[in-house]
């Protein structure tokens, strides 16, 4: 006999997560591989978090606050709300899981614009929800085909600002638009995970929206611009009756002792990070320049990643794999002829662009002329 899985098992796709980096330089036979995959940030988090950290150490035998008290006072001063509009996770995955669990039923739609972030239909399947795929326009997100995919059964709408792969932001005037014209009974996720890394001055934060717009939420992660992958930290905010319905199916318990205290001595310590969006500014403005002198297009972003269009996508992921290299292949995100490559400190950039030349050259069977020579 064989175990009854749920039905609605069938339609997600398996998880295969990533080898470690030692595994992966053991099976290439290289050392010292890069990781220029998953959206990091190289920095790494400043010398006054790590020793908040440490100091939590002693504390582990106890379980964590369950209710991240210090940090959603902390958070509600930093952003102008009530501690109460605001909720913390392990990681915003699991808050955008936990809102899908809490806002879906089954048959009930969840609308992705994409390409968008993976997680997000795997979060809307995993509810029993039925997923609703919008493409984007170039690129971007468009509100008036966005709008026209709500039905009566539409329940959540998931969005990135910047997106994942796209690296583009959702301005602020699509996003009122949005808001004003949609039925308020569809809650709007706005996933702000990249937004620190904005430098346009069109886009605003969904924050500023709150006030007029119950129906939605904005997360917010202490995973890429605040470096703290490793440790699992997002949150959200938003009116406090949809905080109050997401604490129902609340995992206890699942921010860790060491999480908070970083994402607490984080409020601290703003400024150091400035540095981070300094070095990705430089990141981009030199792969921006690299590309173009190989001639591949790519998508202009404002977030720490890049999408580029190379043609041979798989081929070119393996090439710069075997080099030790690893990026992101867009193939199954039905994005194929492209690659994302996360922007990293000024030695990485230049590896991975020194071996994707090599790679361009040995695909079109021609030198590349190199930039400054
Ligand atoms: C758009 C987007 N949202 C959320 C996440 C995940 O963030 P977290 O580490 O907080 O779970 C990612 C990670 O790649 C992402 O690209």
């Amino acid at each position: 006999m064989t175990v009854r899985f749920a039905d609605h098992l069938k339609d997600i796709p398996d998880y295969i997560p990533g080898k470690p980096m030692e595994e992966l330089e053991r099976e290439l036979g290289v050392t010292e591989a890069l990781k220029m995959a998953s959206n990091e940030n190289f920095m790494g988090p400043p010398p006054k978090v790590m020793v908040a950290i440490s100091e939590k150490i002693r504390s582990l035998n106890l379980y964590p606050d369950s209710g991240c008290f210090l940090l959603r006072n902390g958070l509600g001063k930093k952003w102008g709300v009530q501690p109460d509009q605001v909720i913390v996770g392990n990681g915003s995955n699991y808050l955008i899981e936990l809102i899908a669990r809490c806002v879906l039923n089954p048959g009930a739609e969840g609308i992705t614009c994409d390409p968008s972030f993976l997680f997000y239909r795997r979060a809307i399947k995993g509810a029993m929800g039925i997923h609703q795929s919008i493409p984007l326009r170039s690129f971007e997100v468009d509100i008036e085909d966005l709008l026209n995919g709500v039905s009566d059964r539409t329940r959540l709408i998931l969005l990135a600002s910047p997106n994942n792969p796209t690296g583009r932001p959702i301005s602020f005037s699509k996003l009122t638009r949005l808001m004003a014209r949609l039925d308020p009974g569809v809650l709007v996720v706005l996933d702000e995970a990249y937004f620190d890394f904005i430098r346009s001055p069109e886009v605003r934060s969904g924050l500023e929206l709150l006030k007029d717009h119950p129906n939605l939420i904005v997360l917010k992660t202490f995973s890429k611009y605040y470096s703290l992958a490793g440790l699992r930290i997002g949150y959200g905010i938003a009116h406090t009756d949809i905080i109050k319905a997401l604490m129902k199916l609340y995992l206890p318990f699942n921010v860790g002792t060491l999480a908070q205290a970083a994402a607490l001595a984080f409020l601290e310590e703003e400024e150091p990070l400035s540095e981070a969006r300094r070095i990705n500014e430089e990141g981009k403005e030199y792969l921006y320049r690299e590309l173009r002198s190989l001639g591949l297009e790519f998508v202009p972003t404002e977030a720490n990643f890049i999408l580029v269009r190379v043609g041979k996508a798989t081929q070119v992921y393996e090439g710069l794999l075997k080099r030790g290299i690893i990026v992101r292949d867009m193939t199954p995100w039905k994005l194929p002829g492209h690659i994302r490559v996360t922007i990293s400190l000024p030695e990485n950039n230049q590896r991975f662009m020194k071996e994707l030349r090599d790679i361009m050259e040995g695909i079109w069977k021609r030198p590349v002329p190199v930039l400054g020579r």
